[in-house]
């Protein structure tokens, strides 16, 4: 479909290399925590063949416990490009269980110093370490030196908006032997409300030489594009965007490589997508996988009329049979409307044709 959406300059159609590692995309599938499992990776890449796509964050403490490797750290091994994000403040652990994701197939190794969750902080990890630049820059340091494949951290700009502190931060992870960094520009007190501040990506851009990829926002192709042109980023990760949505990395890419954009899909085909996406958690992840599909299916469940009913319902489902049930009746009742209004606007041009 062409697009009325401006064209971007040719880098973003030019491989991204982090390190050792050349990625065909410029657009990323975030860490999510409670979604981006194998389940939901599976579809995103169906649409998004070329990004690269990141479990979510794994403690390196529970690793270091652990006597088997839990589902979190497992990945296909034609999911590649994939990233395996780990969490915590020891050095120690986090090298000895980038070692376990580097097995695990992992092409790259990510460091959550972006987490704003209390639970996370209290113990020293994720945005805490932004306050802490020095030890930071020390679990940089021996998670390169203890494996083969690149490593890079994903943070924010700081921990409140007295605290901006990306800039140095940022440079310090560069020279501890990070190969590419993102920028989730909201302070840490910012949790994920207010704007993102992407004028500070822009910033982080000109003082750094590894790659910065931008996030924060990107909602739509349009929020995409005006991010990178905003910023100058070498690319972009899709976030909460993509909940319930595991067509937006897809649709960004192909405008970045086409100038084109995909058509959006029905809701007819987010439900059948969703339909699959509750089948997979259940294969997967049995009854738990069921219990978290409630969430994942209301963020598919919009869009069109009935849809908060809808939701309402596979909020509780009970079983994999109810919520195909709540799915199934959903996509005819659609079905049924879309046949409506076309017979309404078919009457319509002939009752107009009359008239004339
Ligand atoms: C439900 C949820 C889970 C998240 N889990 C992670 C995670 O495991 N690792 C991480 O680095 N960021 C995590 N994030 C942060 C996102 O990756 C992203 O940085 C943030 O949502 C900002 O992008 P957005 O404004 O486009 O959503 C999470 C965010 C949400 C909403």
């Amino acid at each position: 479909m062409a697009s009325g959406l401006p064209k971007l300059s040719q880098k973003f159609i030019e491989p991204l290399t982090i390190g050792n590692v050349t990625l065909k995309s410029r657009v990323l599938q975030s860490p999510l925590s409670g979604v981006t499992d194998l389940v939901f990776r599976r579809l995103v890449r169906r649409y998004a063949p070329d990004s690269m796509l990141y479990t979510e964050m794994i403690s390196a403490t529970d690793l270091h416990h652990m006597k088997a490797l839990p589902k979190l750290i497992e990945i296909d091994r034609n999911e590649t490009p994939i990233s395996i994000q780990l969490f915590d403040c020891r050095p120690d652990f986090l090298a000895e269980a980038a070692q376990k994701a580097a097995v695990s197939g992992a092409d790259t190794i990510d460091i959550n110093m972006g987490c704003p969750v209390n639970k996370i902080t209290k113990k020293g990890g994720g945005s805490s370490l932004l306050r802490q630049p020095e030890l930071a820059a020390q679990i940089v340091r021996s998670v390169v030196e203890a494996v083969d494949i690149p490593v890079t951290v994903k943070t924010r700009i700081g921990w409140d908006d007295a605290e901006i502190t990306i800039l140095d931060f940022a440079k310090r992870m560069e020279d501890a032997g990070a190969k590419m960094i993102t920028v989730h520009a909201r302070t840490r007190s910012q949790g994920y409300t207010g704007d993102a501040k992407w004028e500070w990506i822009r910033k982080v851009k000109e003082v750094l030489t590894i790659p910065v990829i931008a996030n924060g926002d990107i909602f739509s192709v349009e929020a995409a594009i005006a991010c990178l042109e905003q910023t100058g980023a070498d690319g972009v990760m899709c976030s909460r965007g993509t909940l319930g949505y595991p067509f937006l990395v897809g649709e960004v890419d192909h405008f970045l490589k086409t100038g084109e954009e995909l058509p959006k899909p029905t809701p007819i085909e987010c439900l059948q997508v969703a339909k699959e996406h509750l089948q997979g958690l259940w294969d997967y992840k049995g009854i738990h996988g069921l219990y978290q599909s409630r969430k994942h299916m209301t963020w598919y469940a919009k869009g069109f009329v009935g849809a908060a009913a809808l939701r309402d319902r596979l909020c509780r489902i009970e079983s994999v049979q109810d919520g195909m049930d709540c799915l199934d009746s959903a996509i005819e009742q659609i079905a049924n409307q879309d046949v409506f209004e076309a017979i309404a606007s078919e009457d319509m041009v002939e009752m107009i044709a009359m008239k004339q």
